[in-house]
């Protein structure tokens, strides 16, 4: 096996547009730590199309079965409708043969003999407490998986630095705190607020001490607003759809004017599969959006298109919610060959037609 200095001096950065097509992950032993989530299931799947190995760690308590299965707040048709997106993704896992192992990833006796047996030469880390709201209820149980998890996954990784080539940290748009202009790129220095961005601001530093100790190459991701298949996250275009379909309002804070740059699932794939193909990941920060920021209010109209008679109910700015806008995304063009294909308009269009006949498919059973 190459040392280290060797990988790195062999890595070259993708630049322009490589097609996917071109990319390949043949050889690789990628561990998705926190991977049986929502971007999980479809980065393992990604990762299985272009040839790797796949592993998904995962405890399967936060935004997963043991959530679903215990949770008495849950609405009983939302908690079906869930579970089945949820089974979906562990049936399509296995069909595309990533292997599937129930580890709570704090343990580090628990996480240790995957890792060891796997022998992972790119691990992504995705276990976390992954809404702003919930965190901030939760702040011991966040910080406890966000940086506990983190700390062994380096810490394991340490001891293999001829072996992990890579290891990818999903951070988040939020670690930039109030936006001061309508976009921000990565030289823009982040000012967290609350648990969540605080703790994924730690990882990151975690993340870069690592590579300034021990030379294990990152890359950290900050996406915002993902929606798509699948999805249970609790975010913005999954909640409209929900209360929509169960005839509630949507709460438009402050007339519906805040901005987020919505990405859906499919682009930020794409980017994190290029980033992984580097031959041995490079030590940055990419942000990995759709690059342009939409009103909530537009997605709300996109909603009203399927769901005609929805009431749609304003209400004051929420002062805990950071201002947001675009995430600008030329260094991940100029380093991954980044392109995202997928606007608003056609993404959220797909996803309300997926959510409706899965909702009626439901209701016919
Ligand atoms: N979805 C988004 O819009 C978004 C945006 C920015 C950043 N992120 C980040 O990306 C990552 C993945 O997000 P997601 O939307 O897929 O979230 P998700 O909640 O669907 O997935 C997280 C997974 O981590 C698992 N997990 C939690 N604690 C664990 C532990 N101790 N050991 C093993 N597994 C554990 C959960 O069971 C879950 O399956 C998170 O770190 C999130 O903060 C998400």
């Amino acid at each position: 096996m190459p040392t280290l200095r060797e990988r790195l001096e062999q890595s070259k950065p993708l630049s322009g547009p490589v097609p996917m097509s071109a990319l390949s992950l043949a050889g690789e032993r990628i561990m998705l730590v926190g991977g049986a989530g929502f971007i999980g299931h479809h980065l393992a799947l990604g990762c299985r199309g272009l040839g790797a190995e796949v592993m998904v760690v995962d405890n399967l308590q936060i935004n997963n079965l043991v959530k679903l299965v215990s949770d008495p707040g849950i609405e009983p048709t939302v908690r079906r409708l869930h579970l089945n997106f949820v089974l979906d993704r562990f049936e399509m896992m296995r069909e595309a043969g990533v292997d599937i192992v129930n580890v709570d990833a704090r343990a580090m006796s628990d996480l240790t003999e995957p890792f060891s047996e796997f022998a992972p030469t790119k691990v992504v880390h995705l276990a976390a407490i992954s809404s702003a709201v919930i965190a901030d209820q939760h702040p011991g149980l966040a910080y406890d998986i966000q940086i506990n998890t983190l700390r062994n996954v380096l810490e394991l990784s340490r001891m293999k630095t001829a072996q992990v080539g890579q290891i990818m940290f999903m951070s988040s748009s939020t670690v930039y705190g109030d936006f001061e202009t309508d976009s921000v790129d990565e030289t823009v220095r982040p000012r967290p607020r609350g648990v969540y961005a605080n703790g994924k601001y730690i990882g990151e530093r975690m993340v870069r001490e690592a590579w300034r100790l021990h030379h294990i190459p990152y890359t950290i991701i900050r996406p915002s607003a993902l929606y798509g298949v699948r999805c249970i996250s609790q975010r913005v275009s999954q909640k409209f759809m929900e209360n929509a379909l169960l005839n509630k309002p949507l709460y438009l804070e402050g007339g519906g004017g805040g901005r987020l740059d919505f990405t859906v699932i499919e682009d930020l794939v794409q980017g994190m599969l290029r980033a992984l193909a580097l031959e041995t990941g490079l030590a940055m920060t990419f942000n990995l959006t759709y690059g342009n920021a939409r009103t909530i209010a537009e997605l709300a109209d996109i909603l009203k298109e399927y769901v005609p008679q929805v009431r749609i109910e304003e209400r004051p700015p929420a002062p805990q919610k950071p201002k947001r806008g675009t995430l600008e995304i030329d260094r991940a063009r100029a380093y991954l060959g980044f392109e995202p294909e997928i606007p608003l308009e056609i993404g959220y269009r797909r996803y309300c037609e997926w959510y409706l006949e899965e909702w009626d498919r439901l209701k016919r059973n």
